[in-house]
């Protein structure tokens, strides 16, 4: 039977004031909204006890599976508002799907993905006041699904747990939309073949943290991994897919390989591409061609993109010994596909692909 995540009885709220102080300068996932969602999952009962709570915190005991094996995975979507005061979900079913392939990879149970989409709608209902209505700010909605047992035995958790949680964000990185520089991480990898590199779980983020770092000291905002296997493939960002511009206007991402995150807005930029004069290109991109490319110019135009970054341009690729920079003034696509992207979210165009999902 499906989860229900009905309102609760006697819901608590903090004050406007404090939502329009979190507003002026939310900056990313640093706040959250009045209320949760939650529900569980046992071996015995399946899913049970869908609810929508007061934000609080989580108790669990030190013996819980998660603090030891990491069996955890999680999601990210948006809330917009949009100039009528409407709340708009994007791609939720998206999001859904890509859970349930997460949970698959990582042995959880899988949520169906008509209770993913109910607990996210339902929070961004009741904490829709939540949601700001300032320039490229929305409610970043975030799922996650946790082993719950308390056992130290190395298989699938018997319980687990499932919660969302909301934060008002505005630009992922601290200097906005403004191009970043990325450093080109050899050394250390992601993800292996027949690892976890297409599930979104904490673990392949947290394998990042230590090149991410060394990205920081380089003056660098992210981390790019080539293929473990051969270190000759581009692959991903720490958070983020890539995307290159061609000079003969194809727009290049690295092929799904079972190594990269299928990301929902790297789905959506391929989708609207020949929309902006594109040609959609997804296949296999070595470290050499880009390297190369950008130094012959057959490469014009490199970005970031996710549900936390929207899309960020890139200004240069950094590594020990070389660097090879973009010339960001003469870049013709990225800002348009960007906004192509946002005036849907934003519904300022007509939303041709039944990607919107209005809330309240
Ligand atoms: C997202 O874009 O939603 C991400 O998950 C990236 C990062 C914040 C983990």
């Amino acid at each position: 039977m499906a989860l229900s995540f009905d309102f609760p009885d006697n819901p608590s709220f903090l004050g406007d004031d404090v939502i329009e102080g979190v507003w002026a300068d939310p900056g990313f996932g640093q706040y959250f909204t009045d209320h949760m969602a939650v529900a569980k999952w046992s071996l015995e009962e399946g899913w049970h006890g869908g609810r929508l709570t007061d934000y609080a915190q989580v108790s669990m005991e030190p013996a819980s599976a998660v603090y030891h094996y990491a069996q955890e995975i999680f999601e990210g979507l948006k809330a917009y508002r949009h100039s009528d005061g409407s709340v708009w979900l994007f791609r939720p079913e998206a999001n859904a799907k890509r859970f349930e392939n997460s949970a698959r990879r990582l042995a959880l149970p899988v949520l169906p993905a008509e209770d993913f989409v109910t607990s996210v709608r339902q929070l961004a209902a009741l904490d829709a006041r939540w949601v700001p209505g300032g320039a490229e700010q929305s409610l970043y909605l975030r799922p996650f699904m946790m082993a719950a047992e308390n056992f130290l035995g190395v298989r699938p958790a018997q319980s687990v747990l499932y919660a969302v949680i909301a934060s008002p964000v505005g630009s992922y990185f601290s200097g906005g939309v403004a191009p970043v520089d990325i450093w080109l991480s050899t050394q250390y990898s992601r993800v292996a073949p027949g690892g976890t590199g297409s599930a979104k779980c904490g673990g392949n983020y947290a394998a990042s943290l230590l090149p991410q770092e060394l990205a920081y000291q380089q003056g660098c905002s992210q981390v790019l991994f080539v293929d473990a296997a051969e270190k000759r493939w581009i692959e991903e960002l720490g958070g983020m897919n890539l995307f290159m511009i061609t000079a003969d206007d194809e727009l290049v991402t690295p092929e799904l390989n079972g190594n990269i995150l299928p990301g929902v807005t790297r789905d959506s930029l391929l989708t609207v591409a020949p929309e902006l004069g594109l040609k959609p290109v997804e296949r296999q991109v070595s470290l050499e061609e880009v390297t190369s490319g950008i130094t012959s110019g057959a490469i014009r135009e490199l970005f970031a993109c996710g549900t936390a970054a929207v899309i960020t341009p890139i200004r240069s690729l950094k590594s020990p010994d070389a660097e090879y920079v973009i010339d960001v003034d003469k870049a013709t696509h990225t800002i348009p596909l960007c906004n192509h992207l946002l005036d849907i979210q934003y519904g300022r165009i007509a939303d041709t692909h039944g990607w919107m999902q209005q809330v309240v």
